[in-house]
């Protein structure tokens, strides 16, 4: 791959694809804290030094636990570094995920994001649908739109993007506002959104895989390990790099709260999938559709 192809734009700039996601960093069930936070910590500076400039997070880790983390871990920011929020869900005491739609929710989401990250203007917010929570589901996310828009009226939020949302949200919610990118579940095993990637990147717009590495079960499959092996790779930096190759949209946000995990998840961007190696591949992903 040529530099070029290890960038893509992102609100407005050039971003290393290869970004970070911190909801590991929160405890299990993304519930409360993680139980090594020096550890956290330390991943978070890694992976600045090793050139992420793409860190997701939201309110609804811990609930606060990632961001608040990353504030003690990165403020002051380095200046080129984008932080992607979500708003649209709250946690409950028990931890479930509750929809947090209104426009009184979506406003306090904001200042509690700018305060736990000590920002005075978030980059990208996502708003999250909850419409249903495991996956995309049809339904008007016009009024919890406009109210993001006046929240970019006030200077709160400079981008606006969506997640867990249908091709058709996408396009309505492009009459009210430019969406700056889409996080939906894909990964090798996972590729409904397959025709939605090429459409998004014929219109320029990031799409975020989220759960690249199975989320919650990380992937594991004889074909990808196979791969792995003749790669001499570790199976998840082949799938990483698979996505990196699969569109040039495709911009990663892995988590991880393991130093060393970090640093394979990174080092995907070095590695070409031969020809072979995509098509094993690719037939994975088609026969579990
Ligand atoms: N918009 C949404 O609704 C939504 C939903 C879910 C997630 N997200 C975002 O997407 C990001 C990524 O999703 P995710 O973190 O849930 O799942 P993921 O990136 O697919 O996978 C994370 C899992 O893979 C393991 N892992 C990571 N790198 C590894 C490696 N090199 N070798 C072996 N195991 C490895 C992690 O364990 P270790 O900690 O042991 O490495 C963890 O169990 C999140 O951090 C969050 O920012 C968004």
């Amino acid at each position: 791959m040529s530099q070029a192809a290890f960038t893509y734009s992102l609100a407005g700039r050039q971003i290393n694809r290869l970004g970070y996601g911190t909801m590991q960093l929160a405890g299990p069930g993304v519930f409360g804290p993680h139980a090594d936070e020096a550890r956290c910590i330390q991943v978070l500076r890694d992976a600045v030094e090793l050139g992420v400039r793409h860190i997701d997070t939201s309110d609804f880790y811990g609930p606060h636990v990632t961001n608040l983390l990353i504030k003690k871990a990165l403020h002051p920011y380095v200046s080129d570094l984008c932080l992607v929020t979500k708003i649209g869900a709250k946690r409950d005491r028990q931890g479930n995920w509750l929809p947090a739609f209104s426009e009184d929710e979506l406003t306090q989401a904001v200042e509690d994001n700018l305060r736990h990250l000590g920002l005075d203007v978030l980059e990208v917010v996502n708003l999250r649908s909850m419409i249903d929570v495991h996956q995309p589901a049809e339904g008007s996310l016009e009024a919890a739109l406009q109210s993001l828009v006046k929240l970019q009226a006030r200077g709160l939020i400079r981008h606006i993007g969506l997640s867990n949302v249908t091709a058709q949200q996408i396009a309505d919610a492009q009459q009210i506002t430019p969406i700056a990118c889409v996080q939906n579940l894909y990964n090798l095993a996972n590729r409904q959104d397959d025709a939605l990637i090429d459409q998004l990147a014929a219109q320029g717009i990031p799409y975020v895989p989220f759960f690249p590495l199975g989320g919650f079960s990380p992937l594991q499959s004889a074909e990808l390990n196979e791969v792995a092996q003749s790669l001499s790779a570790p199976p998840l930096q082949v799938a990483l790099a698979w996505l990196l190759q699969r569109a040039p949209n495709i911009m990663l946000i892995p988590g991880t709260s393991s130093p060393q995990h970090l640093r394979e998840n990174i080092a995907s961007a070095q590695l070409t999938l031969p020809a072979e190696a995509l098509e094993t591949l690719n037939r994975m992903g088609e026969s579990r559709l």
